[in-house]
């Protein structure tokens, strides 16, 4: 039998802008379903950059970048654009969400895009929101809300079109104390019923709570790619 396919495969990445030293630098990486794997390493990096490219929002300069079985390097605009709304799902920094929006009808947004059926999608959104423990805002407007709770919301609307990958950049990184080591619960209790999970971050507590593997990158390179057991030494310094 042939060996489980990675959600995530990328070969020889490299990304140039203009004249300027390569943000990504030969970058190969493979992501396995079911892994939870944190990226981490200075401001300047190239940790950004790599989740760009995973999300189709960017193009390498060179190699291939392979999501869920897809080319992600090679898609147009349109193809480009419902790949993000149909295999992944992104969760920032400061949450994006809309202001103008009930917290049901931000969760219901991607669904809306994907035309779910709206039924259908209004059952999933409720669930959801069950499920994140953020039910009794629904008809809340997220200006009302904690940075903790819009962060909730915001995991939420990622999941809505159920995405073979969830993408965060910074996820904890708005966040007080409680509220980060709440969103680092949840991405841990994600990642362990099932969840394919990406995340950027700065925060060594999130990557040894959550992540499964850590790979650190230092001027557009991978210097460490370690499993768990191994990273939480590694971080624990
Ligand atoms: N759109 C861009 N144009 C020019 N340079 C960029 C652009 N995006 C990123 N860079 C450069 O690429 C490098 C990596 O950036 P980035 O991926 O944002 O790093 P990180 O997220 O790790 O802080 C930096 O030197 C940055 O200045
Ligand atoms: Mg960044």
């Amino acid at each position: 039998m042939a060996a489980t396919a990675p959600v995530i495969d990328m070969r020889a990445v490299s990304r140039t802008y203009g004249e300027g030293p390569p943000a990504l630098a030969g970058v190969t990486l493979s992501v396995a379903p079911g892994e939870a794997l944190a990226v981490l390493g200075p401001s300047g990096s190239g940790k950004s950059t790599l989740l760009n490219l995973i999300a189709g929002l960017d193009r390498p300069s060179e190699g291939t970048v392979t999501v869920d079985g897809l080319r992600v390097d090679q898609l147009d605009e349109a193809g480009s654009a419902r790949y993000r709304r149909t295999k992944v799902g992104m969760v920032f920094q400061f949450f994006n969400l809309l202001d103008d929006l009930t917290v049901t009808d931000n969760v219901l947004l991607p669904a809306q895009l994907a035309g779910m059926p709206r039924a259908a999608a209004r059952a999933r959104a409720a669930g959801l929101l069950r499920d994140l423990r953020i039910d009794r805002h629904a008809d809340a407007y997220p200006g009302r809300l904690s940075g903790g709770e819009r962060q909730r919301v915001a995991v939420a609307r990622a999941l809505m079109n159920r995405p073979a990958l969830l993408l965060a950049d910074e996820p904890t990184g708005a966040l007080d104390t409680a509220s980060g080591a709440d969103v680092r619960h949840l991405l841990a209790e994600l990642n362990a019923s099932g969840q394919t999970i990406v995340l950027v971050t700065h925060d060594l507590s999130l990557a040894a709570s959550c992540a499964t593997r850590t790979v650190e990158l230092v001027d557009g390179r991978v210097v460490r790619n370690t499993r768990s057991a191994e990273s939480a030494t590694a971080v624990g310094r």
